[in-house]
C-alpha cells in the first residue's frame, strides 16, 4: 500500500463503488473540529430532549422507545469527543467558551460525570422500573446543566 498514492486509490475507490469523495464535501473543512463536537452534541441534545418529552407527559410514556434512547445516548456518550477540543479550537462559530481550555480538568471531569450518569440511565430505562428511569434521567440532566453553566454560552460568541 506505501506505494499507492492517494490519488489512484480515490480513483479506485470511485471505480469500485460508483462514489466520488465530494459526497462528503458538506462537512465543513475549515472547523472540523467545531463540526465534530457539535455533532456530538446535537445527537445528544436530540436523543436526550425527546425523553425530556416523554418525562414531562408531552408525548405518551413507552418504555420501549425511552429505553431505545437511553440506549442511544449511552452509546453517543462514548464518543471520544475530547478531540473535537484540542487546542485553538476555542475559535470559529461555537457556543464553546473558552474556559473549557483554562479548566481542561475541570471540563474533562464534568463530561466523565456525564457519561457515567447516561450509562446509569441506559441500565434504569431498561429496568421496567418507570421511577427509578425518571429519577437517572433527572440525575443525568444534571449533569448536562453543570457542564453548560459553566462552558457553553447561549447564544454563539464570534
Ligand atoms: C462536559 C460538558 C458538557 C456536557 C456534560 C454536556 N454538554 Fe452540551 N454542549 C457543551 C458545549 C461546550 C457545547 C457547545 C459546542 C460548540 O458550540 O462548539 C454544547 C452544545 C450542546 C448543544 C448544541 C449542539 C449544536 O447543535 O451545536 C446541545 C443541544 C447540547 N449541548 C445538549 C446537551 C445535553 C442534552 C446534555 C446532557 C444530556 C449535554 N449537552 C451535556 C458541553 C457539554
Amino acid at each position: 500500500m506505501r506505494n499507492i498514492s492517494p490519488q489512484s486509490m480515490l480513483i479506485a475507490a470511485t471505480l469500485s463503488v460508483g462514489i466520488t469523495i465530494p459526497a462528503f464535501a458538506h462537512i465543513e473543512r475549515s472547523e472540523p473540529l467545531q463540526s465534530l463536537r457539535q455533532s456530538f452534541f446535537a445527537l445528544v441534545g436530540m436523543t436526550f430532549g425527546p425523553m425530556g418529552d416523554m418525562v414531562k407527559g408531552e408525548i405518551e410514556w413507552d418504555e420501549a422507545q425511552f429505553a431505545a434512547w437511553a440506549d442511544d445516548l449511552a452509546a453517543v456518550s462514548s464518543v471520544s469527543v475530547e478531540r473535537g477540543f484540542a487546542p485553538g479550537s476555542d475559535k470559529g462559530k461555537t457556543r464553546a467558551k473558552p474556559a473549557i481550555w483554562e479548566n481542561p480538568e475541570d471540563f474533562a471531569a464534568k463530561l466523565a460525570d456525564f457519561r457515567r450518569e447516561a450509562a446509569a440511565l441506559s441500565v434504569a430505562a431498561n429496568s421496567g422500573d418507570k421511577s427509578a428511569a425518571i429519577a437517572q434521567f433527572k440525575q443525568t440532566g444534571g449533569t448536562c446543566k453543570a457542564c453548560h453553566d459553566n462552558y457553553k454560552s447561549r447564544g454563539y460568541l464570534y
